[in-house]
């Protein structure tokens, strides 16, 4: 069994959660993928839902299964979010971002009543912090606010963390569907996700970051051609 089979295990079994009615907010990333291509099939066959997705790739590809989607002007309160994860640990907190999308996949989970993550086995961590945390900042002052995060991971106990403006393939600064840039910290380990994370967003020019505290509820992990179920 591959990743990939795994990421469809724990992507078909989220569907055990979804039931007619309901207002859905739709992740990104190879996971949520597809997460939204079984969905498809069962709107295809008469569900009815009605999804936010969180992100402009995820919107193009609901949009072309003819899930029918909503903004949170309109629908400003969901019942389920499903999305992948980068990282998670023993207390459901988990780093999101690896795709870019971390911001609306914030926006969109804060707006719903459960947050179903879907994973391979590989995602499941002791501690958090070996893939690199996203931070997602505004462009202006973007040298000012790399120090501010440097020093913020410092004042955390992770000194000498490598803070990494993300690129897209032509070198250029990567941007987010929000319009701002990404800085990759490698932290190796986090020991107190909660300082870190009240330490970033006190930032200035920090949006977002990916430490997801508090909003998952319940994990579906695939692995080995089965699906285990984790709840907080
Ligand atoms: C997108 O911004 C991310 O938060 C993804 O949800 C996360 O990176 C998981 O992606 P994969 O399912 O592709 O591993």
């Amino acid at each position: 069994m591959s990743a990939d089979d795994d990421k469809k295990a724990a992507a078909r079994r989220a569907l055990e959660w979804v039931k007619p009615g309901m207002r859905l907010g739709l992740g990104t990333g190879s996971t949520a993928e597809k997460f939204v291509a079984a969905l498809g099939d069962k709107v295809a066959q008469g569900l009815d839902v009605v999804c936010v997705p969180t992100s402009e790739r995820t919107a193009a590809q609901a949009a072309a299964l003819s899930i029918p989607l909503t903004t949170l002007e309109d629908t400003p309160q969901l019942d389920l979010t499903v999305d992948g994860a980068d990282e998670v640990d023993g207390a459901l907190r988990l780093i999101k971002g690896g795709g870019g999308a971390l911001l609306r996949e914030k926006i969109v989970a804060a707006a719903s009543t459960s947050m179903l993550v879907i994973a391979d086995g590989s995602k499941l961590v002791d501690r958090l912090g070996k893939f690199p945390l996203p931070v997602e900042v505004v462009p202006f002052g973007l040298g000012a606010t790399r120090i501010l995060v440097g020093r913020a991971l410092s004042d955390c106990g992770i000194d000498g963390a490598p803070v990494i403006l993300r690129t897209d393939t032509e070198g250029a600064p990567f941007v987010t569907d929000g319009g701002h840039y990404i800085l990759d910290c490698a932290c190796e380990a986090i020991p107190d996700a909660e300082a870190l994370a009240d330490a970033l967003v006190a930032i200035p020019g920090v949006v977002e970051h990916g430490l997801f505290l508090g909003l998952c509820d319940t994990v579906v992990i695939g692995a080995g051609g089965e699906t285990r179920v984790l709840t907080a």
